[in-house]
């Protein structure tokens, strides 16, 4: 579920960048490129020696896929991503949580410096979180803890990026929700309801500039558009360049099935409920 959630946001990236850049920060094993290669994309995987090593056993460098050794506390990988083109995306998937909030501010700041109009995605876990973990099976297994507490990913942006998106695993993208089980999709809402401190307290995020929030959201507009057909809506062409801001210009003469089509797309980068608040 964390994974599909965030391949999401990479998706959305794609379609709207397909040749942009995306880094895996602290890749492990992980196997995204290959679920998400869309021909085109510059593709970089991070991780510290030893992990690149084992990963290497596994995988190997392909012309627009690359393993880089580093860390992502430091900046010397930097200039080799920056040489790749633009726009960015950063996929930290259960990585922050293992730091210290103090290091996490220092990579956020790093990147937004260096690769400022990037996004960024990345989980948050809340004190109820932490304070349990030791109770996960899977944690048994391994030496590192979670050490960073986050219960409102929103703080962030003092450190460099702006939170677009936040959903856990009861509020995934209706489109990730849509390919899940339906023991998952049903279940995790409802497990919500039950106990909303333990869903609630783990989340997926997406920071980065407010352009990025547009593009997404008229990317969603345009597909919804497209569902209930040019003819209905009576506008202009819908695939004219996203506006800079989120303004639908085909609100005034579109039907209320078409309103309500758009207003639900147009909240696919906005916090689904205030934060703090539980979901429902
Ligand atoms: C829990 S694993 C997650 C792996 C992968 N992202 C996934 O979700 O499948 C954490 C990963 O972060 C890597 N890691 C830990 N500290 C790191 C650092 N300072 N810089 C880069 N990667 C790091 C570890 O080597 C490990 O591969």
């Amino acid at each position: 579920m964390r994974s599909a959630i965030l391949d999401g946001w990479v998706r959305a990236f794609l379609t709207a960048h397909p040749t942009g850049t995306v880094v895996e920060v602290g890749t492990g094993l992980n196997t995204r490129f290959d679920r998400l290669d869309n021909g085109a994309v510059r593709w970089f995987d991070l991780d510290l020696p030893d992990t690149i090593a084992l990963r290497r056993r596994f995988f190997a460098d392909r012309q627009r896929r690359t393993m880089l050794v580093g860390s992502v506390l430091d900046t010397d990988w930097f200039d080799t991503v920056a040489a790749a083109p633009g726009p960015y995306l950063f996929v930290c998937e259960a990585v922050f949580v293992y730091l210290t909030g103090e290091q996490v501010h220092t990579v956020l700041s790093q990147l937004a410096h260096r690769f400022a109009g990037s996004l960024i995605a990345f989980d948050t876990a809340g004190a109820v979180m932490l304070r349990n973990q030791h109770r996960n099976g899977s944690m048994h297994a391994v030496a590192a803890r979670m050490q960073w507490v986050c219960d409102d990913p929103r703080e962030l942006a003092r450190w460099g990026p702006e939170l677009l998106d936040t959903r856990t695993f009861a509020t995934p993208q209706p489109d990730v929700a849509s390919t899940w089980p339906a023991r998952y999709r049903y279940g995790m809402p409802l497990l919500a309801r039950l106990l909303p401190f333990i869903v609630n307290n783990y989340k997926l995020n997406c920071s980065g500039s407010p352009e990025f929030l547009n593009e997404a959201a008229m990317l969603n507009i345009r597909r919804a558009l497209r569902r209930l057909g040019d003819a209905q809506i009576g506008c202009r062409p819908i695939d004219a360049p996203p506006s800079t801001n989120i303004v639908c210009p085909v609100m005034n003469d579109a039907s209320s099935d078409s309103k309500k089509a758009i207003a639900a797309a147009m909240s696919w980068g906005r916090p689904r409920r205030p934060m703090g608040t539980m979901a429902r």
